[in-house]
This record gives C-alpha cells, structure tokens and sequence, in this order.
C-alpha cells in the first residue's frame, strides 16, 4: 500500500478553440471539482492557459502547459518561457514523445527544460517511454534508463515531481499496455529514482501511466501497485469520460 495520491492529467494536445476549451474546462469543473483523492490538472494549448486559469480558480482543478522553453526571455520567436507559464500554471509536461519525434526534443534538450521549469517553480510531468521498436528488441529497460539519466542529470527533483510513463506504441493508437507492462516500467523507473535520489524521495514521487487511456480501461492501470494516475490525451477531450477516469484514479486501490 503506497500513500501517494494519484494524478491524472489532462493532455489536450493541439485540440480545442477559445469556445470549446471554455466548454471543456467548465464542465470539468462541474463534474470533478469534488472528487477527492486524486490530483486533477488540464493541460490545455498554450492560448487556451489564462482562460483555463480563469475558468478553473478557485476549484481544486489545477492548469499544466504542454511544453515550456529553458530561456526566461529574448530574442526567440514562437518560444514560451517559464515565468510567463509561472503565473498561469502549476504544472508543466515535459519530454512528451510528440515533441520528441516531431520537434527534435533529446534528452539533453529535455534536461534544460526541466531545469528552467523547475527553477520557476512548475512541476514537471516528465516523459519518457520506448517505441515499439524498441520494445521488440528488447530494449526497453535500457532506454527508459537511458532517458530518466538524461533528463534528469543535474537535477535535484522534489516530491512535487512527476513522472509520465508513456509507451510510443501505445500514444494515440487504440493499443493500450497492460495493466503488468505499466507496472513493471514504472517500477523500474521507480528503482532509479531511489537509486538516483534516495527510497523516500522515490516512494512519494508520482508516476503516472499514459497511452490510449480510457473509460474502460483506466481500472487495469490503477489496480496495479506502481501505478499512480493517468497521463490522458484523446479520452480527456470529453468531459463525461475524463470524469470516469478521474473518478476511477479516486477509487483506493484494490477496489476496482
Ligand atoms: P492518448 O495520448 O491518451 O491519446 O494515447 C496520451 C498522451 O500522449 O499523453
């Protein structure tokens, strides 16, 4: 039995228009603002985040933005940087396999952004995950290795951090992993995060699941020990289903 209280974010990707993301964010807040035992965060694209603020304040609902720059300011056309998202959220993801694949993002372009962000004071949801690939190959202990030690090289992470364990193969696709697979990487993950900062820090660091997270299967993935919440991004664009994955993430584990 852990005492970590889940979290379960809301990935929206480039989805949403000023009216529909206002929709969005009110009805979850309707719906979830009351739900208990679970950490809620909506990650809405970066136009969307002082509506999302404002919609959401006051409510237990907090903001994260997709993706953040390391520089504070200057000359960087398109580049958001960590003190305009500090005053509009809280969290931040960073490291999705979206920006790694389209966008060039390393682990060491990963690194600096985690730094930044967490010298502005946002939490991290920290990415990382093998492609199918790798998988295959029988790689994935190796990268995940690989990807947590160079993200996180230099850092000092706090128990506010979170981690995202989210599997290419299975972003997007239909295809989610098993409840065991997702128990066995965060687990993994969670062995080096002991053994890079110590057992404690590591038994209250979060880390979530994501990869084609539902309604119908969110209970495999939180029945499972290791397992703390939900990195969700097509199901989180409704709000009667991102309500039933919040509230199963509520749910203690073991109670199906
Ligand atoms: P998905 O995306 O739930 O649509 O698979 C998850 C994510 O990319 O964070």
């Amino acid at each position: 039995m852990n005492h970590r209280t889940p979290i379960v974010a809301a990935n929206w990707k480039m989805h949403t228009t000023v009216r529909t993301a206002a929709e969005l964010c009110r009805a979850l807040r309707e719906s979830i603002d009351n739900v208990k035992s679970v950490e809620k965060v909506v990650c809405p694209p970066f136009p969307f985040l002082a509506l999302a603020h404002q919609t959401l304040a006051g409510s237990s609902l907090k903001v994260g933005a997709q993706n953040v720059f390391w520089e504070e300011k200057g000359a960087f056309t398109g580049e958001v940087s960590p003190p305009m998202l500090a005053d509009l959220c809280e969290y931040v993801i960073i490291g999705h396999s979206e920006r790694r694949k389209y966008f060039g993002e390393t682990d060491e372009t990963v690194n600096r952004r985690l730094k930044a962000a967490m010298a502005k004071g946002l939490r991290p949801i920290f990415c990382i995950g093998e492609t199918g690939d790798e998988r295959q190959a029988g790689r994935t202990n190796e990268v995940l290795l690989r990807q947590v030690r160079g993200g996180l090289a230099g850092i000092e992470i706090t128990s506010g951090f979170v981690v995202a364990y989210e599997p290419v193969w299975a972003i997007g696709t239909g295809v989610p992993a098993t409840g065991e697979m997702a128990n066995d990487a965060i687990g993994l993950i969670r062995r080096e995060v002991a053994s890079l900062y110590g057992g404690e820090l590591a038994q209250a660091t979060r880390i979530q699941y994501g990869g084609s997270v539902d309604g119908a299967n969110i209970d495999e993935f939180m029945a499972e020990p290791e397992v703390d919440g939900a990195l969700v991004g097509g199901a989180s664009l409704k709000a009667d289903v991102f309500t039933a994955i919040v509230e199963a993430a509520a749910r203690p584990k073991g109670v199906g």
